[in-house]
C-alpha cells in the first residue's frame, strides 16, 4: 500500500508524511528528495523549482518501491503494483501565505500557491490521478503536526471520513474578502 500524502507547498507534507510512516512503522520517501537525488526532473527552474515528468516518475516508484511506503509530495501519479490511499493536507490559504512568506518565496510564488490552495488544486489533481473513493482531505489549520498525523491514521483506518475543504463556503466572508483582495492586488502588481 502506497499512501500518499500530498498538498499545495508549504501546508506540511514532509513534516506529516515522515510522522505517519514513523507511527505506522512503514517506509518513506519525501518527493522533491526523491526526484532530485534519482534525477528524475526535466529542468530546474531559477528559483530551484524541479519540473518532473509524471511518467518517469511512476515508471521510477513502479520499480523500486518495495512494501508498505507514505509519500509525501505536491504532485500525484499513479504507481503501478500498489494499491493507493491518498491524504491531501488543506492549510487556510492566509495562513499558508504567512508560512510561504517566512520561507522567503518571491510575491509571485507566494501569490500563485495561495490561489492554488484557494481553489483546491492539488485536491482536483488527486482525484484525477486515484479516483474520488481513494483521496480523502484533512484540514490542519491550527493542528499541531501530531493531531494531524493521528487523523491521518483514522482517515486510513476508516474511522474519520475526513473534511469536505472548500475554503469559499469555509471561511468567513471577512476573510474570503482579505484573501481575494490580496489576491487581486499581487496579481495586478506582477501583471
Ligand atoms: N501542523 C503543523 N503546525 C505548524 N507548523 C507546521 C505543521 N506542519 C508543518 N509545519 C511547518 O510548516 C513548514 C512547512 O512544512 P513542510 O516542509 O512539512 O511542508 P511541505 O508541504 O512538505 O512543503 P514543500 O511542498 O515545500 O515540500 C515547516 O516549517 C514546518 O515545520
Ligand atoms: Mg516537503
Amino acid at each position: 500500500m502506497i499512501i500518499w500524502v500530498t498538498g499545495t507547498p508549504g501546508v506540511g507534507k514532509t513534516a506529516t508524511g515522515r510522522e505517519l510512516a514513523k507511527r505506522l512503522g512503514i517506509g518513506f520517501i519525501d518527493l522533491p528528495e526523491y526526484v532530485s537525488m534519482n534525477n528524475l526532473y526535466k529542468e530546474r527552474l531559477e528559483d530551484g523549482t524541479m519540473v518532473v515528468e509524471s511518467r518517469r516518475l511512476a515508471q521510477h516508484l513502479s520499480k523500486h518501491v518495495k512494501g508498505d511506503t507514505v509519500i509525501a509530495g505536491h504532485i500525484t501519479v499513479k504507481v503501478r503494483g500498489h494499491e493507493t490511499r491518498c491524504v491531501v493536507l488543506r492549510l487556510n490559504p492566509l495562513q499558508l501565505r504567512e508560512r510561504l512568506e517566512e520561507r522567503g518565496y518571491s510575491v509571485e510564488k507566494v501569490a500563485e500557491n495561495v490561489e492554488a490552495e484557494f481553489l483546491g488544486v492539488v485536491y482536483l489533481d488527486a482525484l484525477r490521478v486515484f479516483g474520488k473513493n481513494r483521496v480523502s482531505q484533512i484540514d490542519v489549520t491550527g493542528k499541531e503536526a501530531s493531531d494531524v498525523v493521528n487523523r491521518c491514521v483514522d482517515v486510513l483506518e476508516g474511522r474519520d471520513a475526513g473534511d469536505d475543504v472548500e475554503w469559499m463556503s469555509r471561511l468567513d466572508e471577512a476573510a474570503v474578502s482579505q484573501l481575494l483582495r490580496y489576491l487581486s492586488t499581487t496579481k495586478s502588481r506582477i501583471l
